[in-house]
């Protein structure tokens, strides 16, 4: 590379500098993806429909009736994935596990092909350095168990953890590193009260149900993975706690900010960090009729200990008192937003991580998600062909900043996982919205760097040699 063209790619100095950062040199640095997102082989080596492929090809439910048949054919350009994530120097991938490919209809015994696929993608990681860190769940649940209940089923909870004994006990002894869930409560509010994500359903009580059933299956795949591992695994849980901020200071906005908080975070993180459901909580849902199927015993699997905490966070919530007694979001107008449109709000994820720390007796935390969807065609490309993503490198820039903040706060954040490592199927927004550090033509396949992928690679190294 020329003089020249180095000084056309951005300096990672510009915005935040790593040195203002001030994050340690051992600060993990990595890009995060998910099977339905990326993979497509959506039928081949034995993988059977997840309650993705069933409602992605129903029509009407995704932007565009896209799909993830094909997506970005990562299933097929493995090893190219892989290459890019070692061109950026990142020190780990975080991926998930596609449950149909590996344990197809989501019971019985494992699907070879399907594991092998995992099994080559863990070593071709190891052997270029990067550590895979392994999600179980990201959404895809076997459309068979779907069929008998899904997440409103307590059976489910006991298939998610035979599946993790399947994958710990063939990737066990080289995954070091396992996140049980992704989001139990998109799977839970989006998949089975708003029916906006896969399975579609309407039902309240159902969500409620699902919310109980999956962090059970949470505390039973972590205990299955620790015993089917060879090797020491350490194991957490990744969630996307809302950040609330109250829209004014009457105690009837008070109230109701106080009431989000319990129902998207403290009703997911008080089980697993101290044991118990929070009681404001579980009234307000008995009064809407919706009862925790809570039985004797199940707190404790819940709360099993971790080994670190995973946090995804985009946008924080600004809430107010509503005309009924639902609480209402409110827009912030003095906020820029991106292309979802999600509100641009660093700040939320400092608040959100220095808040875990004052509530929980939390394990290390690491930021397992974080990134933004801008419109890339306004974007000018350099001399080599890569994308001047500005305005998607001072979100990452804006972010890691936040982190920074926090722990000069005293929380002990270790990495970083930027999302995503490269465009893909943004569930029910389909292919229009892109969140790649890496960008995808999806008619070639071909990938191209951003420039927010050289900003994460130059900061990383620029932080690491500090
Ligand atoms: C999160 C999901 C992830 C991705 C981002 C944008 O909620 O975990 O798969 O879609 O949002």
């Amino acid at each position: 590379m020329s003089t020249e063209q180095r000084s056309a790619l951005p300096d990672p100095r510009v915005g935040t500098s790593p040195a203002a950062l001030d994050l340690p040199t051992d600060f993990l640095w990595g890009a995060a993806t998910s099977a339905y997102q990326i993979e497509g082989a959506a039928a081949l080596d034995g993988r059977t429909a997840s309650i993705w492929d069933t409602f992605s090809h129903t029509p009407g439910a995704i932007e565009n009736n896209d799909h993830g048949d094909v997506a970005c054919d990562h299933y097929h350009r493995m090893p190219e994935d892989v290459a890019l994530l070692h061109e950026l120097g990142l020190d780990a991938y975080r991926f998930s596990l596609s449950w149909p490919r590996v344990q197809p209809g989501g019971r019985g015994p494992a699907n070879a092909k399907g594991l092998d696929f995992y099994d080559r993608l863990v070593d071709e990681l190891l052997g270029r350095g990067i550590a895979p860190w392994a999600t179980l769940y990201h959404w895809d649940l076997p459309q068979e168990l779907e069929d008998a209940g899904g997440w409103s089923a307590r059976d489910t909870a006991y298939r998610l953890a035979d599946f993790a004994e399947l994958a710990a006990g063939r990737l066990g002894d080289r995954v070091r590193h396992w996140i049980t869930l992704n989001e139990p409560f998109c799977s839970a509010v989006l998949g089975y009260h708003l029916g906006c994500h896969a399975p579609g359903r309407t039902h309240f009580p159902s969500a409620v149900r699902a919310v109980h059933h999956l962090l059970l299956g949470h505390g039973l795949a972590a205990q299955r993975i620790r015993a089917a591992a060879s090797r020491h695994a350490r194991v957490g849980i990744t969630f996307n706690p809302s950040q609330v901020y109250a829209a004014g200071t009457e105690p009837a906005d008070l109230a109701a900010a106080h009431q989000a908080d319990g129902m998207g975070r403290r009703l997911y993180l008080d089980p697993v960090l101290l044991g118990r459901y929070p009681t404001d909580v579980t009234e307000e849902l008995d009064r809407r009729g919706a009862p925790l199927p809570v039985r004797g015993g199940d707190l404790g699997v819940i709360a099993q200990p971790l080994d670190f905490l995973g946090v995804n966070y985009y946008f924080s919530d600004t809430i107010a008192a509503g005309d009924t007694k639902e609480p209402r979001r409110v827009p912030r107008t003095d906020l820029p937003l991106t292309a979802m449109p999600w509100e641009i709000h660093p700040q939320g994820m400092t608040d959100l991580l220095v808040g875990i720390h004052r509530d929980y007796p939390a394990p290390p935390i690491y930021v397992t998600e974080n990134g933004a969807a801008f419109d890339d065609s306004t974007c000018d490309t350099d001399a080599e062909g890569r994308l001047q993503d500005t305005r998607r490198t001072a979100y990452l820039a804006d972010h890691l900043a936040a982190v920074a903040r926090a722990r000069a706060q005293g929380v002990d954040v270790r990495g970083y996982f930027a999302w995503s490592l490269m465009d893909n199927f943004e569930w029910a927004y389909g292919y229009g919205k892109r969140f790649g550090i890496v960008h995808v033509d999806f008619a070639t396949q071909q990938r191209r760097l951003k420039h927010s992928a050289l900003w994460l690679s130059r900061t990383a190294r620029a932080t690491r040699a500090r």
